[in-house]
């Protein structure tokens, strides 16, 4: 047999294994949060919620602070939006904070409070690790880790190179799956399942196979397109005189650990998803869709990008909705068996995304022991 055996499916659903991930994955590891030029004026901010767990980050003065999104005062949440510009300013009671959340301003304190400037000082927000890889933003809420180099590895310079040219974003947007985030992420792995799944939709655009590298605990999955999409892209290109990435123009994936994926799409488009964790059962799907420029920026707004834009939008959407469906499916039977999946030969980057996600789990329980 060279099939290989998954996580137990009771980590699927467990209370204990998601409260364990949220500990040893999700506040250990670099999360990504955004893109830089995202970030690029002062008082931009984006927002990450894991679990509950509130992040923001907001540039300051063009320096960017990752910091708790909870006011010291009652505990309000500062920034409620996803992104958006607007000072770190309480929407309750209007404390407001500076870079690296120092406390700037408490409204009428010498009535109110009196506080004095060290216990103004201890009053700052939570501050997290916060970097970037070419437009790429990461946090991580640990202090202690591996730099953001280190843990991309030889994915940091791919990084780099997709944010030298993917840098036209056209759209975005947000599913909720009622799937756990593992389940959510493994439908994103594997092209086993596109015959099944996508017979009207991914079937047309590649074939079910793929070159799998492991970077660990990062991995690679490289799929033949078909000839008609990669005409469809070249037309698209010459009419709207769009650049193509030099040398990726299959589509070609990326998974970065534990919850981001980016594809590309015949060196032509670039799909960011990453699959945060809103509680054991459900799971938030945030898709970013960026196109290559043309040689002076960004291809003009018009009838035809819009046209282009619409027709990949829609395709985007009809196979996350075919991926929802089976993900959700897997999801309620979870909980009815005790027998692990099988991962078959095609389906060996869900094998390295639990090899990696074991690691963490036996890192927790040897923690846990102590
Ligand atoms: S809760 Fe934020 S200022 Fe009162
Ligand atoms: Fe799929």
């Amino acid at each position: 047999m060279i099939a290989s055996i998954a996580i137990a499916p009771e980590h699927y659903v467990s209370e204990d294994t998601f409260k364990q991930e949220l500990e040893h994955v999700f506040k250990k590891q670099w999360l990504f949060i955004g893109f830089r030029d995202e970030l690029a004026n002062h008082n931009d901010f984006l927002t990450l919620d894991i679990a509950g767990f509130p992040i923001v980050v907001q540039n300051f003065d063009g320096e960017l602070s990752a910091l708790l999104n909870i006011c010291s005062h009652r505990k309000a949440r500062l920034q409620t939006a996803p992104k958006g510009n607007r000072p770190l300013r309480c929407p309750y009671h209007c404390w407001s904070y500076k870079a690296g959340g120092r406390l700037a301003g408490i409204p009428a304190n010498n009535q109110e409070f009196q506080l004095d400037e060290s216990q103004k000082a201890a009053l700052g927000l939570k501050q997290f690790a916060v970097d970037t890889c070419g437009n790429f933003v990461f946090v991580r809420v640990s202090q202690d880790g591996p730099s953001l180099r280190a843990f991309l590895g030889d994915c940091f310079g791919m990084l780099e190179d997709f944010s030298a040219h993917f840098n036209d974003p056209v759209h975005s947007g947000r599913y909720v799956w009622k799937s756990n985030w593992k389940l959510a992420v493994e439908t994103v792995l594997e092209v086993y399942h596109v015959p099944g799944t996508h017979p009207d939709s991914f079937s047309n655009l590649a074939r079910a196979e793929c070159d799998i590298i492991s970077i660990a605990p990062h991995n690679l999955g490289n799929t033949p397109l078909l000839e008609a999409p990669k005409k469809w892209w070249a037309g698209v290109r010459k009419q709207l005189k769009l650049n193509q990435h030099p040398t990726l123009d299959e589509y070609n994936h990326v998974f970065i650990y534990p919850n981001l994926a980016i594809g590309l799409t015949n060196g032509s488009l670039m799909s960011v998803q990453t699959y945060d964790p809103l509680n054991r059962e459900e799971t938030v799907l945030h898709y970013r869709l960026r196109m290559v420029s043309t040689p002076d920026g960004p291809a003009r707004e018009g009838a035809l990008k819009r046209a282009v834009v619409a027709n990949f939008t829609e395709f985007n959407h009809t196979i996350l909705e075919e991926d929802r469906i089976m993900a959700e499916s897997c999801q309620l039977n979870y909980a009815h068996t005790a027998t692990p999946a099988l991962l078959g030969k095609c389906e060996d980057r869900i094998r390295l995304f639990h090899d990696a996600w074991r690691t963490d789990n036996d890192r927790a329980n040897s923690e846990g022991a102590k």
